[in-house]
């Protein structure tokens, strides 16, 4: 078997443990936002996950997942009960490192049962749960920045954020033509990025850098929130009924300064750094405000995902990574697709309320970092690192 790929599994494993050592058994159970598990839940889950792919549908031997598929199947158990559920949280992790190791020893024994299976071939089983478990560290980063968001930490800012007199963005220019999107590499890409296949783009711009908290405070302070003439209906009714005035990270302290809180704590918030915790009805409000604040802006836009995976994919776009960018397009599945390696991972979400958000927060995984992921929520979804950057079409 490919021991780097196992290095990197247990590298994870001993990552997820970090995360949870720093919390107490009852924060480790607790629910923190509806749409995420306890984080307890996710160590768990993770171990099933390779048990179940290894042992049960290679191996043939559900002794073990035939006992925990009722908690960790998020089909058979709905996220408020999975945290009472889970076992104390020493013994807990004590058992998922143990299962861990065994699974180890099981790829690296390589029985020919295990390396005739077809999920075996181009180490597609390892790479298919190295990015599972990858991005459920991501999932767990929002639950510890959850947590402290319910702990209001606050500062006292050293540097307050001022607004930006004058926004002023740069936008690269891209040439129009046919492109191919997708990953062309089988075993390590998601169904949703397969096949890979031709596009064809009018020329367009892309801003240099996505939107920056300075850029947002000036939107905020021009009364954002408060005008109806930049929000769409659904987006609207959003904003009023949760009472939003900020991005779900802001933090506003005694002084009245806004501090941004992070799954570590409260920190300054730079004014060059890019926005994150906003929903894409924030993120087209803001764009509806810069049209109507310039003329040179009247023609602003979400980029559509097939603009920002061709940009990547050129090696000039700069400053991805920083936050899940927003596209303009819903989640939808590409010619050809075929659910793999089962039935829903992505295909549930093909349900015409699902955006796309492209290239990876602070918090993403390396092995989750390409030009050809595809990541993909509900429009009011704020509590997953996501920002935005800007398009524009050539004139
Ligand atoms: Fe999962």
């Amino acid at each position: 078997m490919n021991q780097h790929l196992l290095i990197q599994i247990g590298q994870v494993h001993k990552t997820m443990h970090a995360m949870a050592n720093q919390l107490s058994d009852d924060d480790y159970r607790r629910q923190y936002h509806q749409d995420l598990s306890p984080l307890g839940w996710h160590v768990g889950h993770c171990v099933f996950i390779e048990t179940y792919w290894l042992r049960e549908v290679v191996l043939n031997d559900n002794t073990i997942t035939s006992k925990l598929e009722w908690l960790y199947i998020p089909e058979n158990i709905l996220k408020p009960e999975r945290g009472p559920a889970l076992p104390p949280i020493e013994e807990h992790l004590q058992w998922c490192k143990q299962l861990a190791d065994e699974n180890s020893v099981i790829f690296q024994q390589a029985s020919p049962a295990l390396t005739a299976h077809k999920l075996n071939k181009q180490d597609y089983l390892l790479k298919f749960i190295l990015q599972h478990h990858s991005q459920h560290i991501e999932t767990m980063a929002m639950v510890l920045a959850q947590r402290q968001l319910q702990l209001k930490p606050t500062i006292s800012v050293s540097q307050p954020l001022k607004e930006n007199t004058k926004i002023s963005y740069h936008f690269k220019n891209y040439a129009g033509g046919i492109f191919n999107i997708g990953s062309p590499h089988e075993a390590e890409a998601f169904d949703n990025e397969l096949p890979p296949q031709q596009i064809e783009l009018n020329p367009f711009l892309l801003a240099d850098s996505p939107v920056t908290n300075a850029d947002w405070l000036a939107f905020i302070e021009d009364g954002g929130y408060q005008q109806r003439i930049f929000w769409d209906d659904p987006g609207w009714e959003w904003c009023k009924s949760n009472n939003i005035s900020r991005p779900e990270t802001w933090l506003a302290n005694h002084d009245g300064d806004f501090c941004e809180i992070s799954s570590m704590g409260a920190k300054n918030l730079e004014p060059a750094g890019a926005v994150s915790g906003v929903n894409y009805f924030e993120a087209n409000a803001y764009i509806a405000w810069l049209r109507h604040t310039s003329s040179q802006y009247k023609l602003i836009r979400l980029p559509h995902e097939h603009e920002w995976e061709v940009a990547d994919k050129s090696g000039t776009l700069k400053r991805t990574g920083e936050v899940w960018e927003w596209c303009e397009n819903l989640f939808y599945p590409y010619d050809g697709f075929k659910a793999f390696p089962y039935e829903n991972y992505s295909k549930p979400w093909f349900d015409n309320n699902h955006f796309c958000l492209r290239g990876g927060s602070q918090h993403t995984q390396d092995i989750i970092r390409r030009s050809s992921f595809r990541n993909f929520y509900n429009p009011d979804k704020r509590h997953i690192f996501s920002g935005l950057r800007l398009a524009m079409p050539t004139n």
